[in-house]
Order: structure tokens, then C-alpha cells, then sequence
């Protein structure tokens, strides 16, 4: 089932990008069709040699084998720099496809898969489709096409050396699809085991602090060491059958040649061809075999992006996010949840029958243990998670369901260190376009403004990523800052100034109350202090 509907999916792609698989297509059959010519000219050229034509016909031959041989180079330099060019569109096509469907998934379907397998996806198994599309498939019609033309023309110059040709025709196509399907388990195999060192890899890097502080280095690098061994161990056993292919159609290949050349040999003893024939009916005869033989990898290439094809189509078939409404008209009054019941797990609900009404204007403090569903609350808020019963709805003239749609009428700082690689000021932005001022302004109530100017290049200055080079509590202030600087009508904060001292954070709290008067803040803390600051506390 689920391999008939990779095939779909790798079917609909041959349709999507025809147009681009018809390119080297066209120029590989040209190639094909250049090398029999090639094949019947030289044999004119030799047998005219040997029969002593007039040298002006052997120059005017040996133009032709010349003009030949330009223009199966040109034409094989055309071919790479397409190949080169098509693959590199359809890749990126294909992958900013995998992003979006990532990007644009239900939220907890899409959170089911690791990152690093994520990476594995659109990084590995992308390219081997492509692959599939643009040198295998145009490479299958390529050979079909040198195989076809090369058995009419033998067939028409010597019916027994055609038939020798042919003669191992099944057999190196039966081996071929056997050792391609052996080649495909083993080739899964790889992947899996290249997956789960890139996976290791991955988050090892990005732990790299953790680990030298539990001097864990050395168990580290035997874990590695130990995924390294799987890996090895996996590529050669995949090496040793390919090997053994190669082995054995070369075998047979040779088989077949010695064949064909002893009945030319044959016959030129006998009187009845010329040196010539010899030459392009051993020509011929490796162009109707060597397609034969091409088949194996060309199968084998199919397999793996049938494998490829199935993980990948397991995100390009995530459900999407249900968009929702977006109120036409903007005027916020008030936020209502009524009964809401959510769980991640049927036996465990995190957030049970609660009710709140969050008004314009207010200054809400969110109160609880860790664990309680404080950050769920958020995520529901912001149409992330669906409350599972209950209502949640944003409501100013016209009363809308919270969803994705609302989304963009909230502004947002998570728990826990968000920052990109690059400049301040691109985090701070963070794709918006706003001026200087604004970003200090959003800086400045941020408490972020005397620290940034402090740096080297002030709000240009380069941080690593998640933020290396700042504080875990500078950090969260730019955070803060790329938030505000949305301008949106209700402001969330995830423990945001939880690496803060508390004067830092009873400053951030005035600073964001002044700022956001007519605005609404909602506001996770720990602070018995900060919560007796607000408006109104939800205990979760
Ligand atoms: N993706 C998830 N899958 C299953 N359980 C989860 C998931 N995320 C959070 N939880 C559980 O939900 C509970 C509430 O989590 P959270 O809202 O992050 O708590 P808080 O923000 O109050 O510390 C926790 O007990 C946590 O174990
Ligand atoms: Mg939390």
C-alpha cells in the first residue's frame, strides 16, 4: 500500500517536471544515436582505407569522424552543464516544498519528528529522487534508445552477430534486477545507520558545553566511534554485493564480447567482411549490451528513491493546520476561555475546566508549578495546540475561534533561548522592516538598549547561534525586544525574564505596562513580587 502510493507520488513527480526529464533525455538519445553514426562511420572510413578509395573520400570520411567526435563532446558538456542546472531547480523546488509542509503542519504532528530525521529528509532523501529524475530516468531512455538503434543496425549488417549480442540479453537483465534489489535493502540499511550518525552528530554539536562540563567527551566519542562501526559495517556489506554485481555482469559482459569477436574474427578469416565491419560490429554489439548491464544501477537508483519517496511523503502527507478565521474587523475587546480540557496523553489532562476572560488593557500574571500547562496554555492561545472541549475564542465586534488565523494578532516570546545566528538587529527585526528608532524603542523597553550599545558594533553585532556571546538573561531581553517590536494588540511572555534579577524584571514589567497601556500582556512568571505588579493572576 504504502509503496504503491510512493509510486503515485514519484509518478506525479515525472509529470510535474516532464519538461526538465525530456531535456537529457533528448540530448542522451542524441548522443546515443551520434555514437552508432560514429560506429558506421568509422567502418567506412576503414574498409575504405583497407579497399584503397580515393584519399579525397577518406579525407572527406575522416571530416565526418572528426565533426562526430566535436559534437558528441559538445554535446556531452550541453548535457552536464542542463543536468547540473535542472537538478539543482528541482532539488531546491522540492525541498522548499518539504519546508513549507513543515512549516505549515499541524503543530503536534510535525513535533513528532526529530529534527535531525527531519534534516535526514530533505537533505539525503530529496536528492536521491532528483537523482532518480533527472540521470536515471533520462539515462534508462538514453539506453533504451543506443539499444534499439545499435540492434536495427546490426541487425541489418549481420543477422548471427546480432543474435550473439542479444544472446546474453536476459541473463545480465535478470542479474540486474537481482542485485539491484539486494542493493536496495542493503542501501536502506546505510541510510538508516547515516541517519542515526547525523542524528548523534546533531545534538552532541549543539550540546558540546554540556558534555565538556561532565567531562563526557571521552563517552561521547565511543558512542561515535560505535555509530561509526554500524555505519562502516553497513556501506560494505552493501559494497561487497555491488561489487559482486559489477563482478559478474563484467563477467558475462566479457563473455558475450569474446563471443562476438571470435565470429568476427570468424568472418574476416572467411573473407566475407572487412576490417571495418570488425570494428562496428564489436561497437554495435557493446551498444546493445552495455544498456543491458546499465539497467542494474538504473534499477537499483529507482529503489532508492522509491525508499526515499515513502519518508518523504510520510511530511509531504502531514495534515495541514486548519487556518481558521481572521476577524475583519481588528478591534479587540477581550479573550474567552470556558471550560477548556487539553491533554497530550488520554490519561493525564494538563489543563482541566478552565475558565478565564482576559480583558483589553490587562496586565495578566500566569502563576503555577513547572509542569502545570502554563506554556500549553500559551500554545492553545496561540492556536498552536486545540483546546480538546471547551471554548476559546477572541472576541471584539464579531466573536472568532482562536486558530491559526489569530495568530498574527498576538506577539510572542518563548521559554528558554530563541535567538538566531546573525546581527542584534536581525533578531530584533526578525524579517520586519521598521526604522532605526523603532528598534531602539523596542530595545529600550526591552531593558536591552544600554547593554546592546555597549557591544562592539552596538545593534550590528554578529551573536552565534542561540544567542553565544550574550547572557542567557541578554538574550532573553532581545527576545523581548523582537516581540514588542511586532506592535501586536496582546503580548505573551513564557517565563521571559527568568535568567533576570528581580529589579531587571520589575523594570521590564513598568517599562512594557507604560509601553503597552492600551494593550494586553499576559505574562508567565515565577515572582510572588512580579505577580502582585499585575492586573489579574491566573493560578494554572
Ligand atoms: N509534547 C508533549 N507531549 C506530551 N506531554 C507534554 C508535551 N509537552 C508538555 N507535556 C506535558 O504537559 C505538562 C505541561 O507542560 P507545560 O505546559 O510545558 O508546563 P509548564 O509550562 O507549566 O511548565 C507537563 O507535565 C509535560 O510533561
Ligand atoms: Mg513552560
Amino acid at each position: 500500500m504504502k509503496k504503491r502510493r510512493g509510486l503515485r507520488l514519484l509518478l506525479s513527480y515525472i509529470r510535474r517536471y516532464k519538461k526538465y526529464i525530456v531535456v537529457p533525455t533528448v540530448f542522451g538519445a542524441a548522443s546515443a544515436l551520434l555514437s552508432v553514426g560514429f560506429s558506421l562511420l568509422l567502418r567506412a572510413l576503414i574498409n575504405g582505407a583497407v579497399s584503397g578509395v580515393a584519399p579525397k573520400a577518406l579525407l572527406m570520411l575522416g571530416a565526418w569522424v572528426l565533426l562526430a567526435i566535436v559534437l558528441q563532446t559538445l554535446l556531452s558538456a550541453a548535457s552536464e552543464w542542463m543536468g547540473a542546472k535542472l537538478r539543482i531547480s528541482v532539488t531546491n523546488e522540492i525541498k522548499a516544498d518539504m519546508f513549507s509542509k513543515i512549516s505549515g503542519a499541524e503543530y503536534r504532528a510535525q513535533g513528532a519528528f526529530h529534527s535531525g530525521d527531519l534534516m535526514t529528509r530533505i537533505g539525503r532523501d530529496v536528492p536521491h529522487v532528483t537523482s532518480f529524475l533527472l540521470d536515471a530516468l533520462p539515462l534508462m531512455f538514453t539506453l533504451s534508445v543506443q539499444f534499439l538503434a545499435s540492434l536495427i543496425v546490426l541487425f541489418m549488417l549481420d543477422r548471427i552477430m546480432c543474435t550473439i549480442a542479444l544472446a546474453a540479453g536476459p541473463l545480465l537483465l535478470l542479474m540486474s534486477v537481482f542485485f539491484g534489489r539486494k542493493i536496495r535493502g542493503l542501501q536502506k540499511n546505510v541510510m538508516k545507520k547515516e541517519g542515526e550518525q547525523t542524528g548523534f552528530l546533531q545534538e552532541a554539536l549543539q550540546n558540546m558545553t554540556l558534555i565538556r562540563a561532565f567531562s563526557m567527551q571521552g563517552h561521547h566519542e565511543k558512542k561515535l566511534y560505535a555509530l561509526q562501526e554500524e555505519y562502516k559495517e553497513a556501506v560494505l556489506a552493501r559494497t561487497k554485493v555491488s561489487l559482486l554485481s559489477k563482478c559478474m555482469l563484467g563477467l558475462l559482459s566479457w563473455a558475450a564480447y569474446i563471443a562476438a569477436f571470435s565470429w568476427a574474427v570468424f568472418r574476416l578469416y572467411n573473407k566475407t567482411i572487412g576490417f571495418g565491419d570488425v570494428t562496428a560490429f564489436l561497437q554495435l554489439s557493446a551498444g546493445v549490451r552495455d544498456p543491458l548491464t546499465g539497467m542494474a544501477p538504473i534499477y537499483a537508483a529507482m529503489l532508492t528513491a522509491l525508499t526515499s519517496i515513502e519518508r518523504m511523503e510520510e511530511i509531504l502527507l502531514l495534515e495541514e493546520e486548519e487556518k481558521g478565521k481572521k476577524p475583519t474587523d481588528g478591534t479587540f475587546l477581550q479573550i474567552r476561555g470556558e471550560n477548556l480540557y487539553f491533554s497530550y496523553t488520554p490519561e493525564k489532562p494538563v489543563l482541566d475546566n478552565l475558565s478565564f476572560c482576559i480583558q483589553k488593557g490587562t496586565f495578566l500574571g500566569i502563576c503555577g508549578p513547572s509542569g502545570q500547562g502554563k506554556t500549553t496554555l500559551l500554545y492553545l492561545l496561540l492556536g498552536l495546540l486545540k483546546p480538546q472541549r471547551g471554548t476559546l475564542v477572541w472576541e471584539g465586534e464579531q466573536s472568532i475561534p482562536i486558530s491559526a488565523a489569530t495568530r498574527s494578532l498576538f506577539s510572542y516570546v518563548p521559554q528558554g533561548n530563541t535567538l538566531f545566528s546573525g546581527t542584534v538587529r536581525e533578531n530584533v527585526l526578525f524579517g520586519e522592516e521598521k526604522t532605526e528608532k523603532e528598534i531602539e524603542a523596542a530595545l529600550s523597553c526591552a531593558c536591552a538598549l544600554d547593554f546592546v550599545k555597549k557591544l562592539p558594533q552596538g545593534v550590528d553585532t554578529v551573536i552565534g547561534e542561540k544567542g553565544v556571546g550574550l547572557s542567557e538573561g541578554q538574550a532573553q531581553r532581545i527576545a523581548i525586544a523582537r516581540a514588542i517590536l511586532r506592535g501586536k494588540d496582546i503580548l505573551l511572555l513564557d517565563e521571559a525574564a527568568s535568567a533576570l534579577d528581580e529589579a531587571t524584571e520589575k523594570a521590564l514589567v513598568q517599562n512594557i505596562k507604560a509601553y503597552y497601556k492600551e494593550k494586553t500582556v499576559i505574562w508567565i512568571t515565577h515572582r510572588k513580587s512580579i505577580a502582585a505588579l499585575c492586573d489579574a493572576v491566573l493560578e494554572v
